[in-house]
């Protein structure tokens, strides 16, 4: 008989290898994959693209609803539009990410996406791998697994600028600077702000390569599904 679905969280702060680490264990293990950091990105955009200031919460709260956000969750290629348009480009400019931490912190914003995330999850077939900052806390408490991610301010600003790197040129310092001051947007706001759930398990991934990291998770879900 095939296994039972399997519903993976991991969580973690920006530059700890989350979305590599979850779209490649995904991959591997057949299920799908979604990246709700894209999401809030994509909220994100809109809002900046329809002229609603982000730092008024009021007015992100009443514009919460409108954009119609569709993820595709294949781990080898996904994608996500924006009232069917391509938003995966302009989601990871630098004017986004400035203003995205403003706009994860609107209760609204967040009760839309948690419910989004829920339905997609419990659509996947085969089961999914889910990443972001409150997931094992908030939008799948029952998760079968829950991995919280963590590395060095130095590793994370390293790995961030590796990214960025050809498209939109920064300096570690820089970089290691906004980074932080994310986090603890993040970590800091009233509703589910970035934390680690009392069951997950923590993996530090400093001084870890991306393939050390996929495969101590793929033996995590396997010791799961084998349990
Ligand atoms: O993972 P990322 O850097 O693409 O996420 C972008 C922002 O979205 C991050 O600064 C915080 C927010 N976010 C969130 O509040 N909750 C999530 N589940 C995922 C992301």
């Amino acid at each position: 008989t095939a296994p039972a679905a399997v519903v993976v969280g991991i969580d973690g702060p920006s530059g700890t290898g989350k979305s590599s680490t979850s779209r490649a264990v995904a991959a591997k293990l057949g299920l799908r994959y979604l990246d709700t950091g894209a999401q809030y990105r994509a909220i994100t955009w809109w809002m900046l693209a329809n002229g609603i200031d982000v730092d008024d919460a009021a007015a992100v709260a009443q514009a919460a609803g409108k954009p119609v956000i569709v993820s595709g969750t294949d781990p080898s290629a996904p994608t996500i539009t924006v009232d069917g348009e391509d938003a995966a480009g302009p989601i990871r400019t630098q004017r986004v990410t400035a203003a995205v931490s403003a706009v994860s912190a609107v209760p609204e914003v967040r009760t839309r996406l948690t419910e989004l995330q829920r339905a997609i999850a419990a659509e996947a077939p085969h089961g999914i791998v889910v990443e972001g900052r409150d997931i094992g806390t908030t939008v799948l408490p029952d998760a079968d697994l829950k991995v919280f991610l963590t590395a060095s301010p130095e590793a994370r600003a390293a790995r961030r600028n590796g990214e960025l790197k050809g498209k939109e040129a920064a300096d570690l310092a820089a970089t290691q600077a906004a980074l932080i001051k994310r986090d603890a947007a993040d970590s800091g706001r009233k509703t589910s702000p970035l934390a680690k759930a009392a069951d997950a398990v923590e993996v530090d991934t400093t001084d870890l390569t991306l393939e050390q990291v996929i495969e101590c998770v793929v033996t995590l879900v396997e010791d799961k599904r084998s349990a």
